[in-house]
């Protein structure tokens, strides 16, 4: 199969009512999208993205108004509410009762809830428009591997397995949507780090929690969340205050991920400075994944990647470095 890509939005939408996979531009990361409601579509998703069918997936809507019929209204919490009036659309994505007659299975692993997101991107919005379904979309990357932030990177990892990549640009913001579910009090939670801070939820709903370690060990409270993820060949090793000290290593065979400042001693080539002087951690979000792609095309033998201030979009990008990591 030749991948033809370009900002084809009626391409897309035909293509995609035919049953057929699209990769698709969003404000986030790129994603892989099929039909939201059809079996054979959503098989294919999995197919193609080596993912196991134990692992859900985030159907896209247009519009807040358009989650309509997916949902148990009555038993949706209202801070879910508050939080779509606020950020949708937007990096978001909520965990919320599903109408199991309409929402299959697949798309949710046999789970209760049923993840929702209102993506910002102009080009996504303007496919959605044109569909009458919504969208399960994953991130466009094989299972495991570093999430696309461009059209090329798509074309590099799905290039031959999937018939339309439509180009929206560089992804904006660059790490993945905030996964947001709600706890007993009906408070929100958030499951996934992401580009949405913690700060900017509470200043909404001042009630929005992380997970706690109880929370976290549970197995079907996300079963998605696996330890290992979004890593690149090359071995990754995180370097900062109260990290143990980088193995010996030798530089000729060495690349670096910074947030401020180049390591000395390190081929400029072989390193990316996210936020050069700035130290801005919108910038380095915008950066990381393409920074990633590019370290691990030059096959060395390590990466050593700075761990970042743990504070807003820093504790996403720290959990994004932990999971790179920690490979399988
Ligand atoms: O920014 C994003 O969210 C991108 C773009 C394409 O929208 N999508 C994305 O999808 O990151 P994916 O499949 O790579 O990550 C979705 C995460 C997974 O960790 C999954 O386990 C979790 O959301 N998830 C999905 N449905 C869930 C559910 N019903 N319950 C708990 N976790 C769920
Ligand atoms: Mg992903």
């Amino acid at each position: 199969m030749t991948t033809h890509l370009g900002p084809d939005v009626a391409r897309a939408a035909a293509l995609l009512r035919a049953g057929e996979l699209v990769a698709i531009p969003t404000e986030t990361v790129y994603g892989l999208a099929g039909h939201g409601l059809r079996e054979d579509s959503l098989h294919r998703i999995f197919e193609v993205k080596g993912r196991p069918l134990s692992n859900p997936l985030i159907l896209h809507f247009a519009s807040a108004d358009a989650l309509a019929g997916y949902l148990l209204p009555e038993r949706v919490p209202a801070a879910a509410h508050t939080l779509l009036a606020a950020f949708s659309p937007g990096p978001l994505t909520l965990l919320l009762p599903r109408e199991p007659a309409v929402v299959p299975d697949l798309v949710t692993a046999g789970l209760p809830d049923v993840a929702v997101r209102i993506p910002a991107h102009p080009l996504v919005r303007q496919l959605l428009g044109q569909l009458d379904f919504p969208l399960a979309a994953p991130s466009a990357n094989p299972f495991g591997y570093i999430s696309p932030t461009r059209p090329e990177h798509v074309l590099k990892q799905l290039g031959g397995r999937i018939p339309y990549i439509l180009d929206g640009g560089a992804s904006q913001a660059g790490i993945e949507s905030t996964v947001v579910g709600f706890g007993p009090a009906g408070e929100p939670v958030v499951y996934r780090p992401g580009a949405l801070s913690l700060e900017r939820l509470q200043a909404v709903v001042p009630a929005t929690r992380l997970r706690t370690e109880a929370e976290k060990v549970k197995p079907a409270a996300s079963p998605g969340l696996l330890p290992y993820h979004y890593s690149p060949h090359t071995p990754l090793q995180l370097f900062g205050p109260g990290l143990r000290p980088a193995p010996a290593f030798d530089p000729a065979r060495t690349g670096a991920l910074t947030l401020r400042e180049p390591l000395p001693g390190l081929p400029a080539n072989q390193q990316v400075v996210l936020s050069p002087g700035r130290g801005d951690l919108a910038e380095a979000a915008h950066g990381l994944y393409a920074a990633l792609h590019q370290l691990d095309a030059l096959g060395l033998e390590l990466l050593l990647a700075e761990r970042l201030p743990n504070t807003g979009l820093g504790v996403a990008l720290n959990e994004r470095l932990e999971k790179a990591a920690a490979r399988k």
